[in-house]
């Protein structure tokens, strides 16, 4: 789950349990380098990358941001630069590290299944995350928020020690093939790159249609899929046909959206269904549509090990205890165009005071797209960054209304809020499933306070999980 909330601590904790914990792969750059500036509580990361195999590189990564005594929390986070096509080696070498951290802290002290989640849609970290995921030996690489076609080969050629790559797409391009992304493991590894086991590939999809895309044309073997429903925490696929509002503005679903369960079973793959499947019952109803199991997600992120701040957590598990929760399916709050769900929550982003008040900038830029400039060279623009620069891009105005900066909101949510210029932090930005059911249930039997083990144990039963 998005940005650090599913942690190496969550995922690690999922897995000892006995069932498949997926760190986040998403902007684990970052979150390394500020984690690195804050003094490295723990010493973990320190300890990860001691254990990375490529020389220099690590040592590089302390130099650059690792504060013994952590950044005053006056200053702000060294600016990284943004990813380009032309990005440098060191940046490179820090994403490769980073998710060669995050599985390695994930798997460390058992042999228990780690898999990592990467968004389609952010494709210009894809490979080297993916390579520094397989050099910590990751089990599962699981891919939604788009077409992932080009994965299941990507998977095999770094497994070979060949060179993987994937095409970028730019908005107004004519020729796409033009602008391709790659990563050579032996240009990574002086000397002689390793060849390493190759990771299951599952496919996020939401209908039976994109499924089955998956499972018939992809570059090699899909081995599972996850279907996510419209309820699924973070980012959801658009309803099918013209965007319809309800009269909350909130994305209307309906007939066309209903997944073909059937459709998906003849297609011989495991999968697992997502949003709102963290009850017994509704496991034993995925299970009777076919299903190997659930994918869950809302109730985890509010448990003890995930990387939402605890104090965020207690907020907003107060208002879940009390029933008064929302969760809004925003059409608009994701630069991506995907719908996204908000928490809403006072003093986050969900309020719009506090949103328009926002200075706009973009200094993450995970979800910016591609576009050809006049000259054909590749540009990158986010509706979440200051207008006149996203017009001057060639942005259309009607882009611009209601999108809001999740990059920033998501690590504020995890304690790595930016300072802007001015000095005002970045505000938190919570995401979740639209069923809180389980997670008040969770709270009243156990406490403001639950485990991850508890989640699972309130899904299958006291026996089930691992020793
Ligand atoms: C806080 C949060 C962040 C999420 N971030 C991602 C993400 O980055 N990528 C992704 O594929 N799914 C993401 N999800 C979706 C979950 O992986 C999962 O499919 C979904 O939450 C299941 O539905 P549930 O929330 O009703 O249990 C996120 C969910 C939550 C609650």
């Amino acid at each position: 789950m998005g940005a650090g909330v599913s942690g190496w601590k969550l995922a690690r904790a999922v897995s000892r349990a006995g069932q498949l914990g997926v760190v986040a792969g998403t902007a684990l750059d970052v979150i390394l380098a500020r984690r690195l500036q804050q003094g490295d509580p723990g010493g973990h990361f320190r300890r990860a990358l001691a254990r990375f195999p490529v020389p220099g590189v690590a040592e590089r990564i302390l130099d650059q941001f690792f504060l013994p005594h952590g950044k005053d929390s006056s200053t702000p986070f060294r600016a990284i630069p943004l990813l380009s096509t032309k990005s440098s080696g060191e940046r490179e070498d820090l994403i490769v590290a980073a998710n060669f951290a995050e599985v390695f802290l994930a798997k460390e002290n058992h042999t228990r299944l780690i898999g990592i989640n990467f968004l389609e849609k952010i494709q210009l970290p894809t490979l080297p995350s993916i390579y520094g995921a397989m050099l910590a030996g990751v089990d599962v690489v699981l891919m939604g928020a788009g077409l992932p076609l080009s994965i299941p080969g990507v998977l095999d050629n770094f497994a070979a020690a060949r060179t993987a790559r994937i095409t970028l797409d730019v908005r107004g391009s004519a020729k796409s093939s033009s602008h391709e992304l790659h990563f050579d493991p032996k240009e990574f590894c002086p000397g002689v790159a390793p060849t390493l086991r190759r990771p299951d590939f599952y496919a996020i999809a939401s209908s039976a249609i994109v499924a089955s895309v998956m499972a018939r044309k992809s570059t090699s073997q899909v081995d599972g899929l996850v279907i996510e429903e419209s309820s699924a925490g973070g980012h959801n696929a658009p309803p099918r046909g013209p965007m319809k509002l309800d009269a909350h503005g909130e994305p209307s679903y309906g007939e066309r959206d209903v997944v073909d369960y059937g459709a998906i079973e003849k297609l011989g793959l495991p999968f697992w269904l997502a949003g709102s499947y963290g009850t017994a019952d509704a496991l034993e109803r995925a299970q009777e549509l076919g299903a190997v199991g659930v994918q869950i997600g809302t109730p985890f992120a509010f448990c003890d090990e995930s990387g939402i701040t605890s104090r965020l957590k207690a907020r907003a598990l107060r208002r879940i205890r009390a029933g008064n929760d929302h969760v809004h399916t925003d059409p608009l709050a994701s630069p991506t165009g995907f719908p996204f769900k908000v928490f809403e929550l006072p003093n986050t982003m969900s309020e719009p005071g506090i949103f328009e008040r926002r200075e706009k900038l973009c200094d993450l830029g995970y979800l910016r797209h591609a576009y050809e400039k006049s000259d054909g060279r590749v540009g990158w623009r986010c509706p979440g960054e200051p207008t006149h620069v996203f017009l001057r891009k060639g942005g259309k105005p009607e882009e611009i209304s209601g999108r809001k900066c999740v990059c920033n909101g998501l690590l504020a949510n995890i304690g790595l809020a930016q300072l802007q210029p001015s000095g005002v932090a970045e505000e938190p930005l919570l995401t979740s499933g639209t069923d809180t059911s389980t997670v008040r249930a969770l709270v009243s039997e156990c406490g403001m306070r639950y485990s991850a083990e508890d989640v699972i144990e309130h899904i299958l039963g006291a026996t089930a999980t691992a020793p």
